[in-house]
């Protein structure tokens, strides 16, 4: 006998009510899917947060009041905090810069980190010049390389000025090269 009762086909059909509550169970499960996935974008977000950002922001940093470089006559040597913001962390050090004017008279400002391979040079008053003292590089009041084994002269920084103070955005240079390159 091949042929279903008639109880048998009753049974195979889902009843109106049946057929609502699965409806009703499917629109359930579409709607939490989808406030779940609106939910979890802020939370990807402050999780992938450190991974997506700049890998190290450095913050500018304040040199002085305009005032105090008007008279100069030669490089004066500043220490500025630096704020440098990596992922999720925040740390502060100091560096030295130093303050010099170009040939019109404008004030710039120059890293201490000698170019060749990263010493901190001082301005010698005596010899009127910048002068490593690793392996002798030397550089004019302005930063220009003028003997020894640097490539090329002094790194100058970004420089803005507000309300008359002088700030700096401190960067790292890559060193034992000839161009100026950021590496952080
Ligand atoms: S590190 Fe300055 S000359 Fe070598």
């Amino acid at each position: 006998m091949t042929g279903r009762t008639g109880l048998e086909r009753a049974d195979s059909k889902s009843s109106p009510f049946e057929s609502r509550r699965s409806f009703l169970a499917a629109l359930l499960g579409v709607g939490s899917v989808f406030v779940g996935a609106l939910l979890s974008v802020p939370l990807i977000r402050f999780a992938l947060f450190p991974l997506i950002r700049r890998t190290t922001e450095l913050k500018g940093s304040a040199v002085g009041a305009l005032s105090d470089f008007a008279s100069s006559t030669e490089p004066v040597m500043r220490t500025i905090q630096i704020e440098q913001v990596d992922g999720w962390r925040k740390a502060v050090s100091e560096k030295a810069v130093y303050v010099t004017k170009d040939s019109k008279g404008q004030l710039r400002v120059l890293t201490s980190i000698c170019p060749h391979l990263g010493c901190t040079v001082p301005w010698n008053k005596e010899k009127n010049q910048f002068v490593c003292p690793c392996h002798g590089a030397t550089f004019t009041a302005d930063g220009t390389r003028v003997s020894g084994p640097s490539l090329r002269g002094m790194d100058m920084l970004e420089t803005s000025i507000r309300d008359g103070h002088l700030q700096v955005r401190f960067q790292y240079f890559r060193q034992l090269v000839s161009d100026k390159e950021v590496i952080g």
